[in-house]
C-alpha cells in the first residue's frame, strides 16, 4: 500500500526525501485559496515564486498580461497590483491574466516541491476534487501544509486531515497523518470555529480580513483542482 504523509509546515520539508511523491501543498489562509479561485475565475496560469525579488524579475522580463500578486506580513507588496485576499482576484480582475503570486509560506511551500513528481495545490475551496484526483494515485503522497513562518497553523492541518482522511482506505497513513485525521473528526462539525483560535487566523481577523477568512472556509464552492508544472499552476 502507497503511503500518505503530512508535513507541518514549508520549512520542515526535504526536497530530496518527497521527490518520489506527489505533493499536495496547503495554504487555507490564504495563498492557496487565492490560486484555486483565481485559476477558477478565468486566469490562465498562476505562477507562483518564493521571493518578490522574483516576482520583478518575470516584471522586467515581460511586457504586459500578467498581474502581480501577494503579500509580507499579511498586506499588499509595494508596487504590486493585487493582495492576498481572494475576494481581489475576480473574473473582471483576472481573466486572461497570467498572476505571479509570491506569499510568505504559500508559496515557499509550493517552490520546495518542484522537484516532486506531480504537486498539487488544494484548500477548503476544492477538497472533492483534490481528493477525487489523488485516489487515482499509485504513489506515495506528501501533504505539505505551508503553516506560519514555521509554525504549525491550525487551518492547514484541518484541511489535510480531512484530504487524509477521506483517502484512508486507500493509503496507509503515516503516524501524522493519522493524527490530523483524528483532528479533523473531532472539529469537522465546527471547523471553522475550532480554527479561529489559530494565530494566523486571529492575526488576519485583527488586520481586517475576516471577509477572507469567511471565504476560504466557504466549502460549498467546490472548485476544480489545481496542478502545477515548475512554478506554474494550471486547473488539472
Ligand atoms: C502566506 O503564504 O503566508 C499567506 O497566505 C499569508 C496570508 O496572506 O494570509
Amino acid at each position: 500500500m502507497w503511503q500518505l504523509d503530512i508535513l507541518p509546515t514549508a520549512q520542515s520539508v526535504d526536497s530530496e526525501q518527497i521527490s518520489n511523491s506527489t505533493a499536495c501543498v496547503i495554504d487555507v489562509l490564504r495563498a492557496t485559496s487565492v490560486i484555486t479561485t483565481a485559476l477558477a475565475n478565468g486566469a490562465t496560469q498562476v505562477v507562483a515564486v518564493a521571493t518578490t525579488d522574483e516576482a520583478l524579475q518575470y516584471r522586467r522580463q515581460n511586457a504586459s498580461g500578467f498581474l502581480l500578486g501577494g503579500e509580507r506580513n499579511a498586506d499588499k507588496i509595494d508596487g504590486f497590483d493585487l493582495d492576498n485576499s481572494p475576494l481581489r482576484y475576480t473574473p473582471e480582475v483576472v481573466a486572461g491574466k497570467t498572476i505571479v503570486l509570491t506569499t510568505t509560506n504559500g508559496t515557499l511551500a509550493l517552490s520546495k516541491c518542484r522537484r516532486c513528481r506531480q504537486t498539487l495545490v488544494a484548500s477548503l475551496l476544492n477538497t472533492s476534487a483534490t481528493i477525487e484526483y489523488l485516489s487515482q494515485h499509485s504513489c506515495d503522497i506528501t501533504i505539505v501544509c505551508a503553516g506560519t513562518e514555521g509554525r504549525f497553523s491550525l487551518e492547514d492541518a484541518l484541511c489535510a486531515g480531512m484530504i487524509a482522511d477521506a483517502l484512508r482506505h486507500r493509503f496507509r497513513l503515516t503516524d501524522f497523518a493519522l493524527a490530523m485525521a483524528q483532528m479533523y473528526n473531532s472539529a469537522c462539525a465546527e471547523l471553522k470555529h475550532f480554527a479561529s483560535q489559530g494565530f494566523h487566523y486571529q492575526r488576519l481577523v485583527q488586520k481586517g480580513y475576516a471577509a477572507d477568512i469567511d471565504f476560504c472556509f466557504d466549502t460549498s464552492k467546490q472548485l476544480p483542482v489545481v496542478v502545477c508544472e515548475g512554478e506554474t499552476c494550471r486547473l488539472g
